[in-house]
């Protein structure tokens, strides 16, 4: 069975990629540039907006892990299109997000699950918390230099889920029976604040960080000075009014019960990731 794994150089598709090959799987890992990988997963060429690429990427494909084209908003159906050019496939994961039911219709992720629900085949949805990787990739430059994360997001606290977590479920939904049209909200361990968050790296790093809390508008205007577009900074307003208006301190069990092992906490992978937030320069103390 020929398992096709979308946004596989991502945070979500490495580790998919990883746990479907040590089930033993003959995996495709799709790109827009794919590279040779370490283990045995096959590179394919994968553009959402490019649809000549998508017969090569789902030839004999039986499942599927989707991370959708939420750099597409403007095309909300690409899923649905995707899905119908796919005849052999007969599962799929679709990665969405925790309280996609609350957010505006400018982000498509509830179009995207409407897509993969009327697809026909067996699919699973995947809701989880904020990522625990976001502070060693996206967040990990602020963290170093000058050691604060400035974020909108109050003192709320947040189920930061690890994304091997979700890699491990999206691999049992995609290779074992009893996922068939289920949503899994993922999160790790237990709820915590930025604040919070930012002292376990900070105690990993062995050094001072610090999580300073910006209002909104100050938020939308860091993100219009790093670059951001206003769709994008549209998107990161909504997502941290949920967060401030409480809705992702859920913590569930879905993790443990599908894999077996509690979720991974962040003070484990603030461990493994250190080395992530030490400044470039070293500090003069
Ligand atoms: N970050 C979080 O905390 C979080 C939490 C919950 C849900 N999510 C959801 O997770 C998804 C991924 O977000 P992320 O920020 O963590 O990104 P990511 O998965 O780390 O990276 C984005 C992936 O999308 C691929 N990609 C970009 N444009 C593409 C295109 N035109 N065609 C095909 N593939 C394309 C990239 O692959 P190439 O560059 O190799 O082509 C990359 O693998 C989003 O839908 C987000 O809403 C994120």
């Amino acid at each position: 069975m020929t398992v096709l794994v979308i946004g596989a150089s991502g945070k979500t598709g490495r580790p998919v990629v990883n746990a479907l090959v040590e089930r033993g799987l003959p995996v495709r890992a799709a790109s827009r540039n794919p590279v040779p990988r370490p283990h045995q997963a096959e590179p394919v060429r994968f553009n959402w907006t490019d649809r000549s690429t998508w017969q090569e990427a789902l030839r004999d494909v039986e499942a599927l892990y989707v991370v959708g084209p939420y750099m597409h908003p403007d095309q909300p159906g690409l899923i649905g299109d995707l899905l119908a050019v796919a005849p052999h496939a007969r599962r799929v994961a679709l990665l969405s997000i925790l309280g996609v039911e609350l957010l505006p219709e400018a982000i498509p992720m509830a179009r995207w699950e409407e897509d993969v629900r009327a697809s026909g085949k067996d699919w699973t949805i995947l809701r989880p918390n904020w990522f625990q990787q976001n502070f060693g990739e996206g967040f990990a430059s602020s963290l170093r230099d000058p050691g604060v994360l400035a974020l909108a997001a109050a003192d709320a606290e947040v189920g930061f889920v690890d994304t091997r977590d979700i890699a491990e479920v999206a691999a049992a939904a995609l290779t074992e029976e009893g996922h068939a049209d289920a949503v899994h909200v993922l999160t790790g361990p237990r709820a915590l604040t930025h604040a919070q968050a930012v002292q376990i790296l900070a105690e990993a790093a062995g050094r001072e960080l610090r999580y300073a809390a910006l209002t909104p508008d100050e938020h939308a205007a860091e993100l219009r000075k790093a670059g951001l577009d206003e769709r994008s900074i549209t998107w990161q307003r909504a997502l941290f009014q949920l967060i401030r208006d409480g809705h992702n301190a859920v913590v569930t069990d879905t993790v443990e019960r599908i894999t077996g092992h509690p979720a991974r906490s962040l003070q484990t992978y603030a461990q493994e990731h250190a080395k992530a937030w030490q400044p470039l320069v070293p500090e003069k103390h």
